[in-house]
Formats: C-alpha cells, structure tokens, sequence
C-alpha cells in the first residue's frame, strides 16, 4: 500500500514519553497527533461506564480491553481512517510494527525503569517524587510493561532512542530532524 500522507510512528513502553514526544514533534511539524493509547482508555471507559481517561480504574483495566482481538481491530481502523487525509505522527505500542508498517519514520523510545517511574511521579505530583514511592512506582511499571508485552512490538526498522539521559526536548529534536530527512 503507497501513501501521499505522512506516518511518523512513535512506539515504546508505558510511561516512556511516547505521548508527550509525539504532540511535541506533531506541533514542530505541523501535523496531527493521534494518540491510540487514549483509543484504548476510551474503549476501557466506556465499558467501564466511567468518563476520566486517566483514572486509576481506566488504567487498571485497560491492559487487559486492549487485548481484545475485535478491540484493536477497530482502533487500529480508526487510526488508519484518520490518517488518510493528513499527516500524522501517532504514538502506541504496534504502531510502526502492525498499524503503519509502511509509516515513513518510526522510533521506538526506551528509558530505565526507574527513570521512566521518577518522570511519571514527577508529573502526577508536580514535585520531586521519593525514593521510596520512585521504588513502588517501578514496580508497578514492570508489571505493566509485562501485561502490555504481547502488544508491544519494535518494528524491525524502528530507531531505537534511550531516553534515560536526554532531556524531552533532545529527543524531540532528534526526532524532527530525522523527519525532515526522509
Ligand atoms: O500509553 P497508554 O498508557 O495510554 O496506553 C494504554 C494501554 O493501551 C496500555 O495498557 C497499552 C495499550 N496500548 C496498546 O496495547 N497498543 C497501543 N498501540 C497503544 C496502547
């Protein structure tokens, strides 16, 4: 399948920044930022009959409605409805792998576990989160990213970026440079 549109693929683990990366480099590009990871609390929260995203109830459930076979088939449809007609950059966990095999960019971002749990606290709590509530929050990500793994394909043709020692906006630079050439 050719495009005229442009894909740019932004995948990686929970809490690794593929969202807020993806709405930076769409806002640098001036394109579209699809976030199927929301598609995904969406379908959860209407199932649960609850309206808030992020709630802790949403988050909890949402790994397992994401396995649903019919479930990702109608996210992944929508997505590639959406991105018929304009440029997107769309962040998840399959996208450069399953939903866009053919997207012109596609990076998967990783980071430290525990850097990836300081990051998440920090913007919860809107302050330097502890050593201890650091430690409980890896937990709970690793358990995560073992619920999510059957999902969470790299591409084969994927940049790998760690993001443990770069600030969001180096990533985000890297990224939109590595846009600008393909
Ligand atoms: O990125 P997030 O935490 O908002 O993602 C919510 C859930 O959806 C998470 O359990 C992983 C899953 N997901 C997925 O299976 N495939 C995607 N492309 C995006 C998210």
């Amino acid at each position: 399948m050719s495009r005229s549109k442009a894909v740019i693929a932004i995948d990686g683990p929970a809490a690794s920044g593929t969202s807020s990366t993806a709405a930076w480099v769409a806002r640098e590009l001036g394109y579209l930022h699809l976030d199927s990871g929301a598609l995904y609390r969406a379908e959860t929260a209407r199932r649960l009959g609850i309206e808030d995203l992020r709630s802790p109830e949403v988050t909890a459930a949402v790994s397992s409605v994401a396995q649903i076979p019919e479930v990702r088939a109608a996210v992944n449809a929508e997505l590639r409805c959406m991105a018929e007609t304009t440029d997107v950059v769309v962040d998840g966990r399959d996208i450069g792998s399953v939903v866009f095999p053919d997207a012109q960019l596609k990076i998967f971002l990783v980071a430290d576990p525990w850097e990836r749990a300081r990051r998440r606290l920090h913007q919860r709590l809107q302050r330097s989160a502890t050593d201890a509530e650091i430690a409980d929050e890896t937990r709970r990500l690793v358990e995560r990213d073992a619920s999510d793994a059957t999902n969470t394909l790299q591409a084969r043709d994927a940049v790998l970026i760690d993001t443990t020692y770069l600030t969001q906006e180096d990533q985000v630079q890297r990224i939109v440079a590595l846009a600008q050439k393909v």
